[in-house]
Formats: C-alpha cells, structure tokens, sequence
C-alpha cells in the first residue's frame, strides 16, 4: 500500500472521540485499540487503510493544517480560534454541541477602566470585543476559567458552556452569546486534491451517519 492509498485521521480523546465513534461505526471504520485504555497514539482500524492518530484537541487544525494527518474532527471553537488556515469543513457532525459565551458574576461590578477577561480562547475573544468596539483586557488561562473571577483574577470569563452546570455551581450565569459550536470533519486541502476519492467517501458516509446530507 503507498502512502497515498492511506487516510489518517486525527481524534482527541474524552468526548469528541466517544461521539464520532458511532459515527465513523456507520462508516465501517471501527478502532483495534481504546485510546482510553491504551497508551498507542497510532491506532489502526479494521480497515487497513486507514490509521487514528490520538492528539489534544487543540492540535488537531495544526496536525491536519500540516498534512501530518489528511482529515480530522475538531470543535468550532478551537477552529475559530486556530484560524482554519488550510483547511476544509466539509461536514458539521451535530457532536460535542456547546455555545461559546461570556459568564461571570450576576450583577459584575468593575471598578476597572477595562474589563478584564479570562480564557483559553485569546483570538475568538479578542475578535468579539474588536468587532463591539469595545476594549478589553485578556488573560489567557489553560482551563478553569471558572475560578478567575471568583478570585479576583477576571471581571468575566469567555467559555463553552452546555448544561449551565459548572457556571451555577461556581456562582456565574451566562451573559453574552459567542456563537453555537459543534464539531466539524476538517481536511487537509493537499489530501482532499491527492486522496479525494477516499476522503469524498468518507465525507459522505459521515454525512449520511450525522443525517446532514
Ligand atoms: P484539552 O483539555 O485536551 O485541551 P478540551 O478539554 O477542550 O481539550 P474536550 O473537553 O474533549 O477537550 O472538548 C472537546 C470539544 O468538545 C471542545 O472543543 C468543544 O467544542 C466541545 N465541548 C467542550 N465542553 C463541552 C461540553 N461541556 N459539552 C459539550 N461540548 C463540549
Ligand atoms: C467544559 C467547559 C466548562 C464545561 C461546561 O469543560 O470548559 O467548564 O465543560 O459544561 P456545562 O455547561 O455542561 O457545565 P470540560 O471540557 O472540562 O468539561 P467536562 O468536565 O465535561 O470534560
């Protein structure tokens, strides 16, 4: 098998794995291993054309922006905040649904000319008040948003939220509306050129599992 008969495709542990395995199942493609289990970041398949490759979340717009691998699954807000340079979004899968939003306390009050805001999403935040016109101060934070205006650290926060749970339970209440996320297929431009005869079937078998044909 050469190089360009195989399609390797990029996944994150935790929740987008769990929700794209049904659907890749409906595309016949099933993992050997469990990457919850197993310490293998290279994965094959019960197709031996084609490979999982196991990454942060994060990294998947720069491993298939790199062709390091030819398609992968990535939620809207790490894709807005990476930019999509090279890449395709051929298939909103309907998985890992969220709303990027700004939180903080219910009645913020901010003695500070500039609002101070805390996140892992720098760039989407940034792009947000840009576009408002209204100028803020950013801090960047890995994780735990949550905590940064319980302590003093941050006016507000920008993050995912879904059920509302971690805000109510740390005090906050959602207060802007970012944008809706989901996760989306994303594909290499040189693979969807070199491989597109592999990759359009798979776009469409996952079109056809996420019912968005
Ligand atoms: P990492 O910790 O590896 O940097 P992460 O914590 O963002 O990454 P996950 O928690 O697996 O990784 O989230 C993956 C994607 O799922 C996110 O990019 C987002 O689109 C979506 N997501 C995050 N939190 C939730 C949630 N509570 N409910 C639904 N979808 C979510
Ligand atoms: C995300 C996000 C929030 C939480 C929001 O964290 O950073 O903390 O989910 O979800 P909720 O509105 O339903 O509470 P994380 O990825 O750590 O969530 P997890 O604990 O479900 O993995």
């Amino acid at each position: 098998m050469s190089m360009n008969d195989l399609l390797t495709i990029a996944l994150s542990k935790g929740r987008i794995f769990k929700e794209t395995l049904p659907l890749l199942a409906q595309a016949g493609i099933e993992p050997v291993d469990d990457p919850e289990t197993s310490r293998k970041l290279i994965l094959d398949t019960n197709q031996a054309d084609i490979k999982l490759v196991i990454i942060r979340a994060t990294d998947v717009p720069t491993y298939v922006e790199y062709g390091a691998a030819d398609v992968g699954v990535a939620g809207k807000d790490v894709l807005m905040e990476h930019g999509g340079n090279g890449l395709y979004e051929p298939v909103d899968l309907g998985i890992a649904k969220c709303r990027l939003m700004v939180a903080g306390p219910e009645n913020p009050h901010n003695e500070r000319r500039r609002l101070r805001i805390a996140t892992k999403f720098v760039n989407s935040t940034r792009q947000y008040y840009a576009d408002r016109r209204e100028q803020v101060e950013i801090i960047k934070l890995y994780g735990s948003m949550e905590l940064a205006p319980l302590v003093g650290l941050a006016d507000l926060i920008v993050d995912v939220v879904d059920t509302g749970n971690t805000l109510k339970a740390n005090g906050l209440v959602p207060l802007e509306h970012i944008a809706d996320i989901s996760s989306r297929l994303v594909v290499n431009k040189a693979a969807m050129k070199m491989k597109h005869e592999r990759i359009n079937r798979l776009i469409a078998q996952l079109r056809a599992a996420c019912g968005s044909q």
